[in-house]
């Protein structure tokens, strides 16, 4: 079995040892332009043009991400990059579900704690005690109902909060109320006094943190996004917290990343920026789940985590 690797970023000594390591009978190797030599399975993150438009032997491609957009967009601007019948797996939580529950958990405590505003009174040198928000006034609504968007609706009806969900299809978890279809959408936000975004970016998910999902939450929202940068209308991210529509927002990811150092983003007091790091890939979850899916593909059985291309998640 011939397995190669490509990320632009990730040190591949670990990646290649480790699937060695769980695959004694794979050969693994780092892909470079010159290579030809067939190959069974592909690794990889924005993976060249040329490694894989030849390749349509492969039996799988693994993404090395839950979020595949980066790589269907490479697909739609040159067609082949992901060769035709080969199946498109992601990462399925892989230790990023509980990441983002501390993530999401961190945040929405911050927010309902008040942490935010008691850390602006220091620098003020201000004693200056609020009346707590209630429960029964800080219903959180969250987009996406997946792997990361159920696990992370978990964590905060564990904590008692008033959790909802926003999803394509219908879900049923207990202590969430489910919302779904576009036509669901205005009800869902209605009234939410957090929302948290945690859907894959698609071109039917694109830029649906604008205005008018805004003006339907509760006055003085907070807004999360964990999702992808090109989930958010930056331009009505800034409007409505000018305006008092939102009071906060916290950002894990942009549209542009790194964000731009002359981006207003950084300087915005009531603006909370991480670089891209609610979830990362954990390398021996991931490997594992990988290797799993091998096995699975080798033994005829239907492997977890595969890409429905046509809806883009
Ligand atoms: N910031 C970070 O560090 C980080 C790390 C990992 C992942 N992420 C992001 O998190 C995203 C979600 O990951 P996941 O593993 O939870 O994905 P997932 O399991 O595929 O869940 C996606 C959810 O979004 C819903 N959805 C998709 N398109 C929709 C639409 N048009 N209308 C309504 N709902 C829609 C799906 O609805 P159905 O259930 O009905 O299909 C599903 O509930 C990833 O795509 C990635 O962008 C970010």
């Amino acid at each position: 079995m011939n397995i190669i690797f490509y990320h632009p970023t990730f040190d591949a000594k670990p990646w290649i040892d480790g699937i060695t390591k769980r695959l004694p009978q794979a050969n693994v190797r780092v892909w470079n332009a010159n290579d030809h030599e067939p190959a069974d399975y592909a690794l990889v993150w924005r993976p060249p043009y040329a490694m894989l438009a030849p390749r349509t032997m492969l039996k799988g491609i693994f993404a090395l991400g839950a979020g595949v957009d980066a790589i269907l967009t490479q697909e739609q601007r040159q067609p082949g990059t992901l060769p035709a019948g080969v199946p498109l797996l992601r990462l399925e939580d892989t230790g990023m579900a509980l990441q983002m529950q501390e993530y999401a958990l961190a945040s929405v405590l911050r927010y309902f704690r008040r942490m935010d505003e008691y850390q602006l009174f220091q620098q003020q040198k201000q004693w200056r005690p609020l009346a707590p928000h209630s429960r029964s006034e800080f219903t959180i609504g969250i987009l996406g109902a997946g792997v990361l968007g159920s696990s992370v609706a978990q964590a905060l009806v564990d904590m008692q909060f008033t959790v909802r969900s926003w999803s394509r299809s219908a879900k049923s978890q207990e202590g969430v109320q489910s919302f779904y279809g576009d036509d669901q959408l205005s009800a869902f936000a209605s009234g939410c006094k957090v929302l948290i975004n945690l859907l894959p970016n698609t071109p039917h998910t694109a830029g649906i943190l604008n205005h008018q999902l805004f003006t339907n939450l509760s006055h003085n929202a907070y807004l999360i996004n964990l999702g992808r940068g090109g989930h958010l209308v930056e331009g009505d991210l800034l409007r409505a917290l000018d305006s008092g529509q939102l009071a906060a927002a916290t950002l894990d990811v942009f549209v542009e990343e790194p964000l731009p150092g002359m981006h207003p983003f950084w300087s915005h007091p009531r603006v909370s920026i991480t670089p891209h790091v609610a979830a990362d890939t954990l390398p021996e979850e991931a490997m594992d789940s990988i290797v799993s899916n091998i096995l699975a593909i080798e033994a005829g059985r239907e492997p977890k985590g595969r890409v429905d291309l046509g809806r883009g998640y």
